[in-house]
């Protein structure tokens, strides 16, 4: 037990600051934690989440920046919307006070994420607004970024500017608990998703998998797909399953897939090669299979060779690539390996009611090296409801801070 990282508790070698904003976040996110007192107006609550609903345009879009919308209001009425499209284009703000125009001036503008107050790549939107003449900034929740945290507040209230914070937190941060693991504990968040039957199977005693589930659950995946950055699965899928990992929706972000095989013994052809409707990315270890790897580039498929293939490797990697959000859609093996790494923040399990049986049948879970039930892991803010035939639990493991 005392080498899973994801039990932990809190680790004492991070700064104060940050292992406050983790409690200011998870108490936000956390259905454990008493509910808070409501934070504005009912008006105030629905600019606030017609902010996420134009934030979610860009869903699986924005990455390593979050999901971001505004709305300014004059006189009871919307006179300027915008959200933020992708990273390196400019924030929610200022699409917003574009389309406001001089009507920006004595407005209340909404935005789901406080105003940032730092040069990047675009200037900040905290003098942006200053410069408008806003006369009230509504925010949804503090940039968790601990260095940042309070600074655009800060500069909007020097300014003269009145400041309501906290309007709709949770729901803001549940739209970004992605980027706030990202910013937090500098991995992207890892979502372990898998369909089993009643019986806890995953596929046949012969591997067949095709379906676990109704056709509504499979619908839900492809739009978890879409909000993702990765999607990582493990060779035995490949050579088992043949998938495609797409979204399946014309107009749906495709997030990369991601293979993780140590010797690359995979099958020539296969729908994951066939890079036209989506990327994909082939994680393996040095030297592997050079031939294969050829066959691979070929084919517009990127491989990376990593100094040793495993689940935290893997995640630092697609970290440094910018990623927020990366979902764990492989077999057993792979999946506890995930979970023994700290790598699995999150748990979707889609169960269909039925039975299948087979004492060898695949579990959701390999082997994790424990032998008593008292050493289960247990999930928190567990929640759960119906999709078409099929159930799904969702939950977190208790996080600890990361001070890798
Ligand atoms: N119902 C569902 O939700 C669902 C989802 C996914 C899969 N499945 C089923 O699961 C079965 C495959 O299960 P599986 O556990 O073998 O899945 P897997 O997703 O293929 O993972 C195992 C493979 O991952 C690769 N790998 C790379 N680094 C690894 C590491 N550090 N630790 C462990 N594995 C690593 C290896 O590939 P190489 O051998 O190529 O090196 C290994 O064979 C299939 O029958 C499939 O149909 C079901
Ligand atoms: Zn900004």
């Amino acid at each position: 037990m005392d080498n899973f990282p994801v039990v932990a508790q809190a680790d004492a070698s991070l700064p104060n600051h940050t292992q406050e904003n983790i409690h200011l976040v998870e108490s936000a996110v956390g259905s454990n934690s008493p509910p808070k007192e409501k934070v504005g107006s009912d008006f105030d609550s629905r600019m606030m989440l017609r902010c996420l609903e134009l934030a979610r345009r860009a869903l699986g879009r924005t990455s390593p920046n979050p999901l971001v919308g505004a709305v300014i209001v004059k006189d009871g009425e919307i006179v300027g919307e915008g959200f933020h499209p992708r990273a390196g284009e400019p924030h929610a703000e200022v699409f917003a006070l574009k389309a406001a125009g001089d009507r920006a001036r004595g407005a209340t503008i909404y935005v789901s994420l406080e105003p940032c107050n730092h040069y990047g790549r675009t200037p900040p939107c905290s003098e942006g607004l200053i410069e408008a003449g806003v006369a009230k900034v509504v925010v949804g929740m503090v940039d968790p970024n601990p260095l940042v945290a309070g600074g655009g507040i800060a500069r909007l209230r020097a300014a003269g500017i009145e400041v309501l914070v906290g309007v709709e937190e949770s729901a803001c941060c549940q739209l970004n608990e992605a980027f706030i693991h990202r910013i937090l504990y500098k991995r992207p968040l890892g979502i372990l998703k898998y369909a089993m039957t009643l019986d806890g199977k995953i596929a046949t005693t012969s591997g067949h998998s095709a379906w676990v589930t109704s056709q509504e659950a499979r619908n839900e995946v492809h739009q978890l797909r879409a909000g993702c950055d990765a999607i990582i699965v493990g060779g035995n899928t490949v050579r088992q399953d043949n998938p495609y990992l797409t979204s399946h929706q014309v107009e749906a972000h495709n997030p990369l897939r991601v293979v993780m095989s140590r010797h690359l013994n995979l099958p020539e052809s296969a729908h994951l090669w066939q890079t036209a409707d989506a990327p994909t990315l082939v994680l393996t270890q040095e030297g592997a299979n050079p031939d294969f790897q050829k066959l691979l580039l070929k084919q517009g498929v990127e491989v990376v060779e990593l100094t040793s293939l495993t689940p935290d490797k893997a995640m630092a990697y697609l970290y440094e690539r910018g990623f927020c959000s990366v979902l764990w859609e492989c077999g057993g093996t792979l999946a506890a390996s995930a979970i023994a790494q700290g790598a699995v923040q999150k748990v979707l399990a889609f169960i269909a009611p039925k039975i299948i049986g087979g004492s060898i049948a695949p579990t959701p879970v390999g082997d994790l090296g424990f032998t008593t039930m008292t050493e289960a892991l247990s999930l928190e803010r567990v929640r759960w409801r119906v999709v078409g035939s099929d159930c799904l639990v969702e939950g977190y493991f208790p996080q600890k801070a990361n001070s890798q």
